[in-house]
């Protein structure tokens, strides 16, 4: 539903944009498992009026007057996140996932300190040590791996051996292109034992946690997790850190995030991060959360079938990673692109040891938390992935691109994206 009359009045460039966009995403199938669609009322908090208010510092303690509104705001927001999760403290401040991760180095670490994370091309995210990121001239990363690509069974030696060597202060879990649940208690006896915190990046399975679809690792003991908001927590862009129980770590991360690191807090994203937050309470984010797991499987099913190599052999989240330049001789790019044309979209993305380059990889990404908001289930998301097979095996066939295209058409028409989950 078009709700920028104001902007199409005095901005018919930008206007025309929006609504370009608002037509994409209603014709297209979303399939980047790190986006979703939000209510309208995660919508309207993060346009809301709150943009207008500066709020340094946190609820009861702000640098600047006026702040009887956003404190309740704020308090909102870190009490549903605690509720959601499990966890005695939150930070709801950080602007994004990558200062989140950025926030909470400089709260428990010193330059020169060591962070063990898994190797990036086995599936770590960009903040996570890579050395295009300036935190790497900072901190030193060290690595563990998968022992093997096509189980995605961790390779928890060569993790214990590295961590004995390297002493790092953070053993970090987490990952924006790995699809396995992972053995939590080993990760946390292998930071115990060399005296690391033990942290988890969250950011792509926030949602699957909240929604108890998938394990919380704070229940085997995780000091601190980081996350986005906006991927399957289904919220607004943005940043959150959660600290299972220790009030020390938690003071020295909000004083990382701000005044380290940022300034005043998007307090319109934060309301509609309280929002957020409330939905995901509700129980009909656990049913939401559950058919996010049986639509992957689904979609699994069908490439399984299709013999199109599966990274990691499948999935237990959200998430598959394919290699379509092994099985079907397309590049990731190439895959991507042709994808787009029929109205699905994903992307690109790199394999465990690659050896194609960044931009144009041997593999797909794809997921189903949009589509899966959009109210498809099992058999839709079945169909969806049999489309994708079919328009990477028949590329060069006009005339059936050009039905499968339709048939995506037909299908978000019956799905249209849906406006509230309560
Ligand atoms: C695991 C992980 N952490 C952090 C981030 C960074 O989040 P943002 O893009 O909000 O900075 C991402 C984003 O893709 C991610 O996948």
């Amino acid at each position: 539903m078009n709700d920028h009359g104001f902007v199409k009045k005095q901005d018919p460039e930008v206007y025309a944009a929006l609504e370009g966009e608002e037509k994409r995403q209603a014709e297209g199938i979303e399939l980047i498992p790190s986006e979703n669609y939000v209510s309208r009322a995660v919508r309207e908090a993060n346009s809301s009026i709150l943009t207008n208010k500066y709020s340094e510092g946190y609820p009861g303690k702000r640098y600047y007057g006026g702040q009887t509104y956003t404190d309740i705001v704020e308090n909102l927001a870190r009490d549903r996140a605690k509720q959601l999760f499990n966890c005695k403290y939150a930070n709801v401040q950080p602007h994004a996932g990558a200062n989140a991760n950025i926030g909470l180095y400089f709260a428990l670490l010193e330059p020169g300190d060591t962070i063990l994370g898994m190797d990036l091309s086995h599936g770590g995210h960009l903040t996570h040590g890579h050395p295009v990121t300036y935190i790497t001239k900072i901190f030193k990363f060290v690595r563990y791996k998968m022992k093997n690509a096509d189980t995605g069974e961790i390779d928890y030696d060569e993790m214990r051996e590295v961590a004995k060597k390297e002493k790092p202060k953070i053993v970090l879990a987490g990952y924006s292109a790995y699809p396995r649940e992972l053995n939590y208690a080993k990760f946390v006896e292998i930071a115990r034992e060399v005296g690391a915190f033990a942290v988890m990046d969250i950011a792509h399975i926030a949602g699957l946690i909240a929604g108890r679809a998938m394990k919380n690792p704070f229940d085997f003991g995780f000091d601190v997790m980081t996350t986005t908001t906006h991927k399957t927590l289904r919220g607004p862009r943005g940043g959150m850190i959660l600290t299972r129980e220790s009030e020390e770590v938690a003071k020295k991360i909000d004083k990382s995030i701000f005044p380290g690191l940022q300034g005043g807090p998007l307090m319109n994203a934060i309301a509609a991060k309280a929002v957020c937050f409330g939905e995901a309470l509700s129980p009909k984010f656990k049913e939401y959360a559950a058919l996010i797991l049986k639509n992957a499987k689904a979609m699994e099913e069908v490439f399984r079938k299709a013999n199109i190599r599966m990274l990691t052999g499948g999935t237990d989240s959200h998430l598959i990673l394919a290699d379509v330049f092994g099985s079907l001789g397309m590049s990731g790019k190439e895959a991507e692109t042709l994808l787009d044309e029929v109205g699905i979209t994903l992307n690109k993305n790199s394999i465990a040891d690659d050896t194609r380059g960044p931009m144009d990889p041997s593999g797909i990404r794809f997921g189903p938390p949009a589509i899966t908001t959009r109210g498809f289930k099992e058999k839709e998301c079945a169909r969806v992935a049999e489309l994708m097979v079919e328009a990477m095996k028949n590329k060069d066939d006009k005339k059936k691109l050009s039905a499968i295209r339709e048939e995506i058409r037909a299908m978000c028409k019956k799905f249209p994206i849906p406006e509230s989950f309560v």
